[in-house]
């Protein structure tokens, strides 16, 4: 089989497309065939020899590890064969999954058949999917956990708030955005460009913000009549980690879950959180138990279903071209989630 691979840690033009061996499914294990895989931006960080924390202690728990290094990320699958002895999974059923060997970037890899298993009550387990989606929508759909779980539970998002969603038209922004809306909150939403900021405008933003063309704290000030946002969903770290303090209204919560600019949160100044009584809530992902519990599941897959949470998939690339896609990515040219496929 091919798989997408780096032999050392880099920019986008790392990535390789090699031939490796079929894995081999042993005792308790699957063969699947991997229909589509949906770019991490974790994975940019991982390939660049960091996980935007470069020296962290906490920087193992990301994953880095020396290459040879097949990326990892969520994944639409197949089962096409089973290892000895192992049973409760069908030939033929599809899931999306985490944790395929060696790598997701792959034709064909391994999965515990243990994270497939039915639940035994019949409700959504952790990768089901919308039934009507196609595995590129599929793989995409994977980022709403994400999003439900920053903005709901984490944030603890209500109706009647208002929100301020940062890289609205990412792969899991347009998510974010429209999850906001169906919890009845009102949405402001930034991004880098005209065509993003239509598509953010389009999935139900309220008020959208070019931050090239305008400065995002007094704009998102203006929208709200000087009040400030009552919540904040923030993936960019940096100066507009910082800056979003300026935002906030009283006894607003920032909820931060990522570093897309790669520099991490920097130096937090505490002033802000005691003048204006201000939360910040960290979110580095939960287990599957919690961040794909049936009922969230169930909330989910409807809404897809009825039509109001679609994930947005411009950017399709085969393996061969994992380093395009990469490349897509960093240079913030991507709307939506960019998708890997065989
Ligand atoms: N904690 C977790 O478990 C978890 C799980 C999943 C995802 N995440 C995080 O969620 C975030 C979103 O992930 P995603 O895959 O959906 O990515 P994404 O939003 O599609 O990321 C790409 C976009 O980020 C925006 N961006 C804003 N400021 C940027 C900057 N300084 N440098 C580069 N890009 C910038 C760009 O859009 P503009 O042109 O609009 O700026 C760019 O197109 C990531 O930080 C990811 O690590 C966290």
């Amino acid at each position: 089989m091919n798989a997408a691979v780096y032999r050392e840690f880099g920019g986008p033009e790392v990535l390789r497309y090699e031939a490796m061996p079929t894995p081999e499914p042993a005792e308790g294990e699957v063969l699947v065939k991997v229909l589509a895989v949906a770019i991490d931006y974790i994975q940019l960080h991982i390939r660049h020899g960091g996980s935007g924390r470069i020296g962290s202690s906490q920087e193992a728990q990301y994953g880095v590890k020396d290459p040879p290094h097949i990326p990892g990320g969520m994944a639409c699958v197949e089962v096409v064969a089973l290892g000895p002895n192992t049973t409760g999974v069908e030939v033929g059923e599809r899931h999306l999954v985490g944790g395929v060997r060696p790598g997701s970037y792959v034709e064909y890899g391994v999965v515990d058949a243990e994270d497939l298993q039915p639940r035994s009550d019949e409700r959504p387990g952790p990768t089901a999917y919308p039934q009507s989606f196609m595995p590129e929508q599929a793989a995409a759909f994977d980022y709403a956990p994400v999003a439900y779980h920053t903005l709901k539970i984490a944030a603890g998002l209500r109706a009647g708030e208002t929100v301020l969603i940062h890289a609205a038209a990412g792969g899991t922004g347009v998510l974010a955005v429209q999850l906001a809306k169906h919890f009845g909150a009102r949405v402001i939403a930034t991004a880098g460009s005209e065509a993003k900021l239509q598509l953010a405008h389009k999935l139900g933003a309220d008020v959208t913000i070019n931050y090239r063309t305008e400065d995002f704290v007094p704009a998102t000030l203006e929208a709200t009549d000087g009040r400030g946002v009552d919540v904040v969903w923030e993936s960019v770290g940096g100066e507009v980690f910082t800056r979003n303090l300026d935002c906030m209204a009283e006894g607003g919560r920032m909820v931060s879950f990522g570093s897309n600019s790669f520099t991490g949160t920097g130096h937090i100044d505490f002033l802000p959180f005691w003048v204006k009584n201000l939360k910040l809530i960290g979110w580095g992902g939960v287990s599957n138990a919690q961040s794909r519990a049936p009922e969230i599941m169930e909330e989910l897959i409807a809404l897809a279903q009825a039509g109001k949470l679609k994930p947005v998939v411009r950017h399709v690339y085969p393996f061969a071209e994992a380093a395009e896609a990469h490349r897509l990515i960093e240079e913030r040219q991507s709307i939506g989630k960019v998708v890997l496929t065989p």
